[in-house]
């Protein structure tokens, strides 16, 4: 009994620390970004499924998601393998996606990834987020965009969904991750750029309080998002309203992050 509840209150304890999370020692080397600075399309791949029948013959089959409209300079194949249980049976998928640096000409359109932190389920087609596992839960709600967004290009959520029950409010920023390389358990503490209530963070800490609404007091169907400048200049804009320059020199790479915190727990693209 006695250590059920101190398990329980660990866990409290590990919830409350979140997003306020130290920023030391959890980023390693930079050599992690280099996969950052190009786009995976998974919107446009092969996949090829490989599942052995009871005879011991192997069944294939290959879906084409290739996209004509879309193409890269250098472009290359990134291939992800994995195994997925399908009616008792191990399937093996193989998907290869185009990779490289997207010609402007044929962006693919803003989505969220598919595979978000654990307490967040994509929907819509990629347009939504929601928070799972219990509205109660309100930490690991983070999701990055599918694609790096280019310089001038608003990434804007719109509130789906709200609690009235904390103090913190929705999350919107830039990381240098990348969906292949992010890892959700500590996606806050290493390139990444948060906007929580007023309160800009980077890498986890507070760095500013900025001059924009408080996010807290978003209604459903209020709007946030945030833009990096060809110049290297943050904004965020609230209801369409641009609130300034919130930090300057991002010269680098980055894509859009949605955090499903505090009372929010369901948005999708604007
Ligand atoms: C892709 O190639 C075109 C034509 O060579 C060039 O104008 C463009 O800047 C390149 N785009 C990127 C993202 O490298
Ligand atoms: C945040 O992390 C990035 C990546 O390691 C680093 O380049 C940057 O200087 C850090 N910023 C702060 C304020 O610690
Ligand atoms: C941005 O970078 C330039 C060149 O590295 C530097 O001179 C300038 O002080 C930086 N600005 C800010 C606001 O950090």
């Amino acid at each position: 009994m006695g250590s059920f509840y101190r398990l329980l209150l660990l866990a409290l304890f590990c919830l409350s620390l979140y997003p306020n999370v130290s920023s030391e020692g959890k980023c390693s080397s930079t050599a992690s970004y280099h996969s950052a600075d190009e786009d995976v399309l998974e919107q446009s791949s092969l996949s090829f499924e490989a599942m052995m029948d009871k005879n011991g013959e192997w069944q294939t089959m290959v879906t084409n998601n290739l996209d004509p409209s879309i193409s890269t300079n250098n472009s290359n194949i990134d291939v992800k393998r994995t195994v997925v249980e399908r009616d008792g049976k191990k399937v093996l998928v193989v998907t290869m996606s185009l990779k490289g640096n997207l010609n402007e000409r044929s962006l693919p359109p803003l989505k969220f990834h598919s595979e978000g932190a654990k307490n967040v389920e994509v929907f819509n087609g990629g347009k939504s987020a929601k928070r799972i596992r219990g509205t109660t839960n309100k930490g690991y709600g983070g999701v990055l965009t599918s694609r790096s967004i280019r310089d001038n290009e608003l990434f804007q959520v719109k509130v789906d969904k709200l609690l009235r029950r904390y103090i913190t409010s929705i999350g919107i920023g830039i990381s240098r991750k990348s969906p292949h390389n992010v890892d959700y358990n500590e996606w806050m503490t290493c390139g990444t750029i948060m906007l929580y209530n007023n309160q800009l963070y980077e890498n986890g800490s507070a760095i500013k309080k900025l001059k924009v609404p408080n996010l807290r007091f978003l209604k459903v169907g209020d709007q946030v998002g945030v833009m990096k400048k060809s110049n290297g200049n943050l904004h965020f804009f609230v209801n369409g309203q641009d609130h300034g320059v919130a930090l300057s020199n991002i010269t680098y790479r980055v894509h859009g992050v949605l955090d499903l915190y505090g009372n929010a727990v369901e948005a999708s693209l604007a």
